[in-house]
């Protein structure tokens, strides 16, 4: 299986979402996707509802940006889980790094986002990162695995198995950034995985994805020569072209991949 997403961020009107939803749908029936590509788009709150109208069963799995962990209250100017699930979200994304550094969200409250979102049936897409700095001292994969164990601290071991964690490298996001080579993010993503199957009791996570400067020209070598289970993209899929470039991208590594056989001769 392969993941294949974007986060729309600040961007979109409702009329905008909904015309690119229809566009998705409508390339989606035309040429549909093998059921191992998982196309998913987290569109701004405003137009969850929209965009799930417009979706209308098309094969996408339907995300919200951030979510806060009380189901209700005095939560000014935030959406909670149970009613970003009940706009049409299937997933809920926590702990970005636009939000960890613009909005004070801590890897305490990505956790406690992480246990809200399993207790709504969401699926939480728990982002983690390092920044340049710790980069450059060396220290990326032991700061990404404390985020990664702080942010599963209040699952059960069996609800990891629910989680999508996605690495993103703060210096490789958005205009600013400088795009990731395999080389550089493969064994950050190994390392995420086999702390999720440390922490999931064997089992691990659902996936583990990349984000950060991913397009169309460095999307496939990022899927082959990393552990990814697939990508989270941003500016790349804004337009829904971009979108559908990366799911033909993702499909020609699915037909790639050898399919082993179960038979036992
Ligand atoms: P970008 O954003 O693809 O525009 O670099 C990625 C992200 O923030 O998830």
């Amino acid at each position: 299986m392969v993941w294949i997403g974007t986060s729309w961020k600040m961007n979109k009107t409702i009329g905008e979402s909904r015309e690119y939803a229809r566009l998705l749908s409508e390339a989606l029936a035309e040429t549909p996707l093998p059921d191992a590509v998982q196309p998913f788009i987290l569109p701004a709150h405003t137009s969850l509802a929209a965009v799930r109208d417009q979706l209308a069963g098309a094969p996408v799995l339907l995300g919200a940006q951030n979510a806060h962990w009380a189901a209700e209250g005095a939560g000014t100017g935030e959406v909670s889980m149970r009613m970003a699930a009940d706009a049409g979200a299937q997933l809920v994304e926590m702990g970005h790094s636009e939000r960890r550094e613009q909005f004070g969200e801590t890897d305490e409250t990505v956790a406690r986002k992480a246990r809200a979102a399993v207790d709504h049936g969401l699926l939480p897409l728990i982002c983690v990162g390092e920044p340049g700095a710790v980069r450059a001292a060396g220290d990326a994969e032991r700061f990404v695995t404390a985020q990664v164990r702080a942010a599963l601290s209040l699952l059960h071991p069996d609800e990891i198995s629910q989680t999508l964690i996605a690495y993103e490298p703060v210096w490789a996001i958005g205009l600013a950034g400088t795009p990731a080579t395999p080389e550089q993010v493969a064994p950050v993503m190994g390392r995420i995985a086999e702390e999720a199957r440390r922490l999931g009791a064997g089992a691990g996570c659902r996936a583990v994805l990349y984000g950060g400067g991913v397009n169309a020209a460095n999307a496939a070598a990022l899927l082959r020569e990393t552990p990814a289970d697939g990508l989270f993209v941003g500016r790349a899929a804004w337009r829904v072209d971009g979108l559908l470039q990366l799911l033909a991208i993702g499909r020609q590594y699915i037909e790639a991949v050898p399919v082993v056989s179960s038979r036992t001769s």
